[in-house]
């Protein structure tokens, strides 16, 4: 997820292409960078730097202390995906001749064969990324294309696979900016003698709300005095102008008070977006891997170290790698795992979890494993970052920066990451053969689809959330891969709404727990399907009557049409059916939504909960 500024108009675009950049740093802020057209054209001045948006201020003051003149520019803040967060790195990218300026959100999956033939063409690329390669085919494209920037880029877009929007400047078109659009946003902002593009409205918004949304597969060229859209063939499409009605900070959010109500909305896109170019067809790829197949092949063991919503990601892992590769798995809270000494050797693999990817607790741990000797393979979703950094391997989720404290996106995109890591271990021990794992692969890409129905079902939790929001505590229930996410949502419920909350194998109640549940106490229950495992599910339904029978307030999550637990819910909220080891990315999202929900009743910060930091770099 990137922010994307462009501008043409009669004011002096420089600034407010990078006003428009520091109200979409929320959207990435690894590194950014601006190209101008000079008056009458013929000259791209580019500068780009990595770090925050203030480093390329300091560069521009530095470079052109007098400001650099021009009525077009571009600009880009950047989460990266391809490539570590360098000034080589950073957008925009130039092709060899500086004639074409390109910036770029999103994935291009087929990248590396568009970069292989044009190297094997003799074209240099100056960096590590996926974009790069869009300005090289953009600016070979224009012969052919009589010089038309618009019919270049979308014999370009032919081309190109995955998700992207792109904006895309020439040295010879001052007053002009073509941009495409697939998967990933792109918005115009029409004011008067002036046109924007953007990511989302928050860049544009406080100088017109005057708007268009691109559709799928679209182009536009924008002008000072308009623009036109066509689809890739060329076609001229109809579009929808709005009006928008946001103010400056509820744009940023997207339209909601909080980032996380935001980003909880995002976990379909979180979750496409971290499969993208993982699997070639027959195979899946990491995006950094030091490990050759032969030392995959020879793990025996694998630990997976992590803290709070990441270690719950790492338990519905282990459910997955042991059940697809038969190696052992141990899950460990990174603060235990080296103070117990835990036996490691070369053919154990430590595969740690880390949104942030700076966690102390976790970097410590991947610190240990590595003097024992053990390989480490990290997933994390910010690249460049110290924990990947120090791993032999590496597997990016792409939910993009994630504002709010508590984790949401990140934690779906976890859950799918980890299972790709499984499968690439299946594969590499043979215990998957290729067309089982194209199979479980596309079970995941059905995923997002399904998560996108959930959240157009949660209105009752909201409503239940704030009928419970003045219970004392709350318990929650699941078993297998519901324990997780009973887990989880337990944490959200602590850390968002500083509320007594307590997630337990629902096997374990009558072990002690049970002694807990009194008159109208509210308790979550995640079932299991009642296809999946039905074993389980019977079991769960038992514990159900056995606290509802002594008064508990039953808040059931349950597979679409499972009618055997309807009698005994209070609250049925019915997600999606789904492969077992799939089901926690439709039955976490009702508890993330009940625990924001409650945190609000409650009159509580969402984004930012108290005592809590969104990256703890101390043990
Ligand atoms: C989750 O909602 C919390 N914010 C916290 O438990 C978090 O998951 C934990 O600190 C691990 O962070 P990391 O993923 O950046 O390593």
């Amino acid at each position: 997820m990137c922010g994307i500024v462009g501008y043409v108009g009669d004011r002096q675009a420089l600034e407010v292409v990078l006003e428009g950049l520091r109200r979409l740093e929320y959207r990435g802020y690894d590194s950014s960078g601006v190209a101008v057209l000079t008056p009458g054209g013929a000259r791209l001045v580019v500068e780009k730097r990595a770090g925050r948006i203030e480093n390329l201020d300091k560069a521009l003051a530095a470079e052109h202390p007098a400001g650099i003149p021009g009525t077009t520019a571009i600009g880009h803040t950047r989460w990266a995906t391809h490539g570590p967060p360098t000034d080589r790195n950073a957008h925009p990218h130039l092709d060899a001749t500086a004639s074409v300026a390109v910036i770029h959100n999103g994935i291009i999956e087929n990248f590396a064969p568009l970069r292989a033939e044009l190297e094997a063409t003799g074209t240099e690329l100056a960096s590590e990324t996926d974009s790069e390669v869009v300005a090289h085919l953009v600016a070979r494209a224009m012969p052919a294309a009589g010089g038309d920037l618009a019919a270049a880029l979308r014999q370009v877009c032919g081309r190109l696979e995955g998700a992207f929007t792109l904006v895309v400047a020439h040295k010879d078109e001052p007053g002009r900016l073509v941009a495409a659009r697939r998967n990933s946003p792109l918005v115009l902002g029409v004011g008067k003698g002036e046109t924007f593009l953007a990511s989302d409205v928050a860049a544009f918004v406080e100088h017109t709300r005057d708007a268009v949304e691109l559709g799928q597969d679209q182009i536009v060229e924008i002008t000072a005095d308009g623009y036109t859209v066509t689809d890739f063939a060329g076609t001229p499409v109809a579009v929808s102008p709005f009006r928008v009605d946001w103010d400056l900070a509820a744009a940023e959010k997207g339209g909601y008070p909080y980032f996380m109500l935001k980003e909880i909305q995002e976990q379909p896109a979180a979750v496409a977006d971290t499969l993208l170019g993982h699997f070639t067809g027959d195979r899946i790829v990491l995006d950094e891997q030091r490990l050759d197949t032969q030392e995959l092949r020879d793990v025996d063991k694998v630990f997976v170290v992590a803290c709070g919503t990441a270690y719950h990601s790492g338990l519905i892992a282990k459910h997955a790698i042991e059940h697809w590769t038969r190696v052992p798995v141990e899950v460990e809270m990174a603060s235990e795992f080296r103070y117990r000494d835990p036996v490691l050797d070369r053919d154990t693999l430590v595969v740690a979890i880390s949104q942030s990817g700076e966690t102390m607790d976790t970097l410590e741990a991947i610190r240990h494993a590595r003097e024992q000797k053990a390989r480490v393979l990290a997933i994390c979703n910010t690249n460049g970052a110290q924990i990947p950094r120090e791993s032999d391997a590496v597997l990016y989720t792409r939910a993009g920066p994630e504002i709010g404290v508590a984790a949401t996106k990140t934690f779906l995109a976890q859950v799918v990451a980890t299972q790709l890591v499984g499968l690439a271990l299946a594969q590499a021990k043979g215990t998957k053969y290729g067309d089982e794992v194209a199979r479980e692969f596309a079970a995941m890409e059905a995923m997002p689809e399904l998560i996108s129905q959930v959240l157009g079902v949660v209105e009752p939790v909201r409503e239940l959330a704030r009928d419970i929001a003045g219970s004392k505590a709350v318990l929650f229930l699941g078993r297998h891969v519901g324990y997780p996410v009973a887990l989880e949502g337990a944490l959200k419920l602590k850390e968002l709404a500083y509320m007594h909350a307590e997630g337990f194998p629902a096997g374990e109640l009558k072990h002690g727990p049970i002694a807990l549940i009194e008159d109208g106490l509210p308790v979550v229950v995640v079932m299991p399907s009642p296809h999946g495992r039905p074993v389980l599910h019977a079991k769960l339904l038992s514990n159900i009557q056995e606290i509802r029978a002594r008064g508990a307030r039953t808040i059931v999550i349950a597979e679409d049409g499972d009618t055997a637990v309807r009698p005994y819910a209070h609250h049925l909220v019915e997600v999606p059916r789904t492969p077992t080891l799939l089901s926690p990315l439709v039955t976490t999202v009702p508890l993330q939504v009940l625990a924001a929900e409650i945190a609000q009743a409650r009159g509580y910060d969402v984004d930012k909960p108290r005592n809590l930091a969104k990256s703890v770099t101390v043990e």
